[in-house]
């Protein structure tokens, strides 16, 4: 049975923070953060809204743009970071808001890999007949998340939400090769260090800011290039295709110059390669949903076309995927 991507949808809210807008608020300049990331510009959400308000959004136009009965639909993954609450769950309010009948409903946390994680979960859910048609999203409310006097992190992430709407396939649409990994010895490399059992909320844990993003950024630079270098030739290798067979390449938007480096290891060329960073930075578990939205609505890519999706995210997690759109 073959794995469908049937509809895409996003929300990215209005407001528009700029890097210039960000020299006024900690000691950056447009031009390191251009040169060190590729971002030009993140999106904010608004004080009122939360992550499943942006993924009923992003959901309700994912519907209208499958001509999708919500009826259809019997189950609501959201892979996040930024949840509305630690519970219940964000997909529990999504399916709420859009006023779904009963159905499973739950998130994934795998960092920036949720929404590849979330994908490989639902393929299970589908093949094995326990769910038909599922809401498959990946949101992020960051600019909540981030420690806005710390220049090392605050600049480089944004808000938003993607979501595909996923069923077995009636055609040959499937995910060809996939592949995923773990390695929580290195999770230290980026985390929230306060708010969970290991370091509950307390006052000494909000002065010291420690409910926000921490980062030691080269570490997880080079993982990156690394791990998403490697998932990649293995499900290349897996499917017994090459680059020169993929349509679109859609790695995760953490940084332009990782993207640029994985690129250069695999032999991509970036004219393949879809780009979102510049204009929504890195928005965790969104980006590659976004990213795929964004690449139906320019006609990058089209039903039958090779994508080859890589990821990688705190925990740390990586994994790739290839699919047949
Ligand atoms: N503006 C100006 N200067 C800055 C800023 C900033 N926003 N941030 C750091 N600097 C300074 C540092 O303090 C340092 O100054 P020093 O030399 O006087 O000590 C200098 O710039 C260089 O800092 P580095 O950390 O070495 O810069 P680097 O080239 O490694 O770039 C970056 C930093 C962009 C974070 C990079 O390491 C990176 O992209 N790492 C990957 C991490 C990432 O993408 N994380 C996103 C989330 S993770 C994910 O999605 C999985």
């Amino acid at each position: 049975m073959g794995f469908k991507f049937i509809s895409t949808g996003s929300y990215l809210p209005p407001k528009v923070l700029t890097n210039f807008d960000l020299e006024r608020m900690v000691d950056t300049s447009d031009e390191w953060i251009r040169e060190r990331t590729g971002i030009r510009e993140r999106r904010i959400v608004s004080e009122e809204m939360a992550t499943s308000d942006m993924v009923t959004l992003a959901t309700e136009e994912a519907l209208k743009n499958g001509n999708i009965s919500k009826d259809e639909i019997d189950g609501v993954i959201v892979a996040t970071v930024t949840p509305d609450h630690a519970y219940p769950s964000t997909a529990c309010w999504v399916q709420k808001n859009l006023g779904l009948r009963k159905m499973a409903a739950f998130d994934i946390n795998a960092a920036c890999s949720g929404f590849l994680y979330g994908m490989l979960v639902a393929q299970g859910l589908l093949n094995t007949g326990v769910c038909t048609k599922i809401i498959l999203s990946g949101a992020e409310t960051m600019s909540k998340a981030v420690n806005w006097d710390d220049r090392e992190t605050c600049v480089l992430f944004g808000d938003g939400a993607g979501v595909c709407i996923v069923e077995n396939s009636d055609d040959d649409s499937d995910i060809i090769a996939s592949y995923w990994a773990a390695d929580g010895s290195i999770g230290d490399l980026l985390m929230q260090p306060a708010g969970g059992s290991r370091l509950p909320a307390s006052h000494e844990t909000i002065d010291k800011k420690l409910h926000a993003v921490k980062m030691k950024g080269r570490g997880v630079f080079k993982y990156a290039v690394r791990y998403m270098g490697e998932a990649a030739d293995i499900v290349l290798k897996k499917a017994g295709l090459t680059v020169s067979d993929i349509d679109l390449f859609v790695p995760h938007q953490a940084n332009f110059r990782i993207i640029d480096a994985t690129c250069r290891r695999l032999g991509v060329p970036l004219e393949k390669t879809i780009i979102t960073i510049d204009r929504y930075a890195n928005i965790p578990a969104a980006t590659i949903p976004i990213s795929l939205d964004d690449a139906v609505k320019s006609g990058k890519l089209k039903r039958g076309d090779i994508a080859l999706i890589v990821t990688f995210g705190g925990g740390f997690t990586w994994g790739a995927a290839l699919v047949k759109w």
